[in-house]
């Protein structure tokens, strides 16, 4: 376990926050969309989304998927040692509002008291008729296969198209990445474009409408 001494205590964490700020002020960072969207708490079954923390559990669990190379062969991330894996989550603290493009918004995923995985939205485009968020996701081998990022992700891109009001939700896989192709072709994404490494399947909030007739337990072997 990291010892708790590590954790950065309230005043810098506050302190660390309006660097980030400073650094990038939101004035220069082009149009916002009406108002800002924090990070929600949303309980769906026996999974929690919630805003990541900087507590000791979190930091395990994510030092955890961040240190195993299955996790993240088809992320662009590296293996990181303990350290980083801390600035990671840390950074990933900050990641609670959607307001201007290039906003990005990141929830831990949380069972029984343990974060196993997580979910992101990324704002990438904000005028009301072609509003675009990308999402992402993530969950510990260990609880693969239970359906669980699935309903994850499908809270969050009903989130991005209910609230958030997307017309359009992405999700950018590697074409290797079999598990998370056949996520996205489960929950509606159909496959656009092919370029290099990456390939964009996209869902409209109206195939997402005719897929919310046909629940997805339902449909989750069409992939
Ligand atoms: C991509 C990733 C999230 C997919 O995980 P997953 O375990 O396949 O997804 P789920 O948790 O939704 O589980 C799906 C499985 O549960 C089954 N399942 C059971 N109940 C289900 C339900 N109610 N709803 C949906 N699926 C259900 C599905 O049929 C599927 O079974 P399968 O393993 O036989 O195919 C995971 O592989 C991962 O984190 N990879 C590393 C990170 C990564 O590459 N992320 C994507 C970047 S684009």
């Amino acid at each position: 376990m990291i010892s708790r001494r590590r954790f950065v205590p309230g005043i810098m964490r506050a302190a660390i926050r309006l660097r980030s700020v400073l650094r990038r002020p939101r004035f220069v960072r082009g149009p916002r969309i009406e108002h800002p969207f924090d990070a929600p708490i949303v309980r769906v079954g026996d999974l929690t989304l919630r805003p990541h923390r900087l507590t000791a559990a979190d930091a395990e669990a994510w030092f955890e998927l961040q240190s195993n190379p299955d996790v993240v062969r088809y992320l662009p991330w590296k293996l990181r040692t303990r350290e980083q894996s801390l600035q990671h989550l840390r950074d990933r603290t900050r990641h609670t509002r959607l307001w201007q493009a290039g906003d990005f918004l990141a929830l831990a995923i949380e069972r029984e008291g343990r974060m196993i995985g997580d979910v992101s939205a990324h704002l990438r485009t904000v005028s009301p008729d072609d509003r675009v968020v990308e999402v992402g996701w993530l969950i510990s081998p260990d609880e693969s296969g239970h359906g669980y990022a699935t309903r994850a992700a499908e809270t969050l891109i009903d989130y991005a198209f209910e609230v958030i009001r997307a017309t359009r939700v992405i999700a950018v896989i590697h074409p290797r990445n079999a598990r998370s192709r056949a996520l996205a072709q489960r929950l509606g994404f159909v496959r656009m474009v092919s370029g290099g490494d990456l390939t964009e399947f996209v869902l409209t909030a109206a195939q997402r409408h005719e897929l919310a007739a046909h629940p997805v337990e339902q449909i989750r072997h069409v992939a």
